[in-house]
């Protein structure tokens, strides 16, 4: 009988292990014929005006790309920060999770910006649970856009899900413009990502 268990939990191993193998094969050719489409630097000539770039990003890839829209607009910054500290745990995604699901987004560390002195205000974030992160949800609750044009982004493993939708349908009194997204991929690809965010913000 306990032979049985094992045979079996064995045998379901062995099948998760070779739909994560595929999984991954299949995000990794998708990234790549993506990208391919951006091999050619491209030079960056939007004119933009007065930008503010704001972001949250808990482990750094939001960062990243903020970072790299900030430079190229010679923006303002603003990053988000929940009042707790957030731990990676498994614990944390589950917890994450039941958060959506009932609508409870964290409480911010104030003052937030203020958007009126801008053009246009880039907001960025990853993608949790095929939606926006929770601190997003926090953050777009509490600020009028006063009908400013405003660029949502976000980062995710290489499922955005429904992140414009929920964007559009939170984000108060804004003239939401081209939404961008960025698949997390390897350091290979640093140039092509860079020339994808050029080739978004030249055709804003
Ligand atoms: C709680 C949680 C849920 C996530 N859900 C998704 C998802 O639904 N789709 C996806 O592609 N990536 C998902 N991810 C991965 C993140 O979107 C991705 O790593 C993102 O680039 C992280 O951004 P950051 O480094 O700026 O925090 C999730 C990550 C966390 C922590």
């Amino acid at each position: 009988m306990f032979k049985k268990i094992l045979i079996t939990l064995l045998i379901l191993a062995v099948i998760g292990g070779i739909m994560a193998l595929i999984h991954h094969l299949r995000v990794a050719h998708r990234n790549k014929k993506e990208l391919a489409n951006f091999s050619q630097e491209t030079p960056y000539t939007a004119q933009l005006g007065k930008v503010l770039v704001i972001y949250y990003s808990w482990t750094g890839h939001t960062q990243d790309i903020a970072n790299q829209i900030t430079t190229l607009t010679k923006a303002d910054t603003y990053r988000i920060q929940t009042q707790e500290e957030f731990k990676s745990s498994p614990a944390f995604y589950a917890r994450i999770k039941k958060e959506l699901n009932n609508k409870i987004y964290p409480p911010l560390i104030e003052p937030l910006p203020d958007v009126n002195p801008y053009d246009v205000v880039f907001v960025g974030g990853p993608v949790w649970w095929y939606t926006m992160a929770t601190p997003l949800y926090s953050f777009l609750g509490k600020i009028d856009f006063k009908g400013k044009r405003v660029i949502p982004f976000s980062t995710q493993g290489s499922n955005p899900g429904t992140f414009l939708k929920d964007f559009t349908a939170n984000v108060n009194n804004a003239q939401v413009g081209t939404y961008a997204n960025f698949n997390n991929v390897g350091p290979e690809y640093n140039k092509a990502v860079h020339n994808k965010i050029v080739h978004w913000l030249n055709n804003l």
